[in-house]
């Protein structure tokens, strides 16, 4: 009976399909929808803007009201954020920064944003945006959460790998319960300015015994170490780590603790933005054609840059959004050559198949219909 019906429903979408050159009929009304639904995406979850505030100089939350058919979320995880910009939709990813207690009450979640100062996207976003306006975003995504609940966890943050403890931590803080849990916040910011929450975290710590809080500005005190470690964290054997934040401070960390014995299970870690590239995969000097631009270039022996990156690097600007392997917008038709893909640790076949540019390292000579 299922296959009879799993059967009829492939035939439905193959129908539609045809007659409609769309996944569905509501995407092929996409356009009509959005006459009346503004920004409305038969993929995606409609959200309203209710308020752009700055934490910081270089720090802005969002404010945002999902539509009823979003799901919730656990404090720790990030979401899909698309919005339109000069006609066309861009997607990012941000950790959602307030807590889900906060999302029951209110039925509002917060992005707390950090303004790159190169980037396209998040130092126009807050000039763009405006209350009241809609954006899409997805279900709530990822695994970095407190699921098990360990007696002493130390969180460590750098920048705006602050939001997801911020989540975390707004719920004890909404919630007002006297936990046993040790929790020790170890937060690092490059001047003293560049701390967000910090008032909200000292209250926290100052109402609850069993938090402690240590706020280090990385231009007196400097970067992680072991000294860090030995004297902020209040760890003992058993304490459970999470860290977010930019890529070398999280490899220093897990290095760090690595030396001091914490076996992977306890150290639990997050990268805002892509995953440096580290393999064993030796590549020799290899030829890129990059078909419909005309250009070929040189991926020099080692260099471990992926095709999205060498791409860029000579001027082409193929569509990418999460530059990790998730949101699938960078895919490409590769005509010939084999490639590594570093997140699912597979060589791809010699023929034509489509890749992920941002976490492929060519192999050998590879043709891009790009
Ligand atoms: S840019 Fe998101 S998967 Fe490549």
């Amino acid at each position: 009976m299922a296959s009879t019906l799993s059967q009829a429903g492939k035939a439905w979408s193959w129908f539609i399909g045809s007659l409609t050159n769309h996944k569905s009929m509501a995407a092929y009304f996409e356009p009509i929808i959005q006459g009346v639904l503004p920004a409305w995406r038969s993929d995606k979850i409609r959200t309203q803007v209710r308020e752009i505030r700055y934490e910081n100089a270089d720090m802005f939350t969002l404010v945002l009201k999902p539509s009823k058919q979003w799901q919730g979320f656990s404090a720790g995880q990030y979401i899909e954020l698309t919005v339109q910009k000069d006609g066309a939709w861009i997607s990012r990813f941000f950790s959602i920064s307030s807590s889900p207690t906060y999302f029951q009450r209110t039925g509002l979640i917060e992005l707390s944003i950090r303004i790159q100062e190169k980037g396209r996207i998040t130092p126009w976003l807050p000039q763009a945006l405006h209350k009241g306006e809609f954006v899409n975003i997805s279900p709530a995504l990822g695994d970095f959460t407190l699921d098990s609940k360990p007696a002493s966890v130390c969180f460590i943050a750098g920048g705006s790998g602050i939001t997801p403890f911020r989540s975390m931590l707004q719920n004890i803080q909404l919630e007002q319960t006297q936990s046993k849990q040790a929790i020790t916040l170890m937060y690092y910011a490059r001047s003293a300015q560049h701390f967000a929450f910090a008032d909200d975290f000292e209250q926290l710590a100052a109402q609850h015994s069993n938090i402690t809080l240590k706020l280090i500005n990385s231009e007196i005190d400097g970067n992680i170490s072991s000294n860090h470690l030995e004297y902020f964290s209040q760890a003992n054997k058993d304490t459970h780590f999470y860290v977010c934040g930019p890529s070398p401070m999280i490899q220093s960390a897990r290095q760090l603790l690595k030396e001091r014995n914490y076996p992977d299970d306890q150290v639990h870690y997050e990268f805002f933005g892509p995953e440096p590239i580290h393999t064993d995969i030796q590549t020799d000097a290899t030829q890129v054609l990059f078909a419909r631009s005309h250009k070929q270039v040189s991926s020099t022996q080692n260099s471990q840059q992926t095709l999205l990156e060498l791409a860029e690097s000579h001027d082409l600007k193929p569509v990418s959004g999460c530059r990790m392997g998730v949101c699938h917008q960078c895919i490409c038709q590769k005509q010939s050559g084999v490639v590594y893909n570093t997140k699912t640790k597979t060589y791809s076949d010699t023929g034509a198949q489509e890749i992920q540019l941002c976490v492929s390292l060519p192999i050998n000579d590879v043709v891009l219909d790009l």
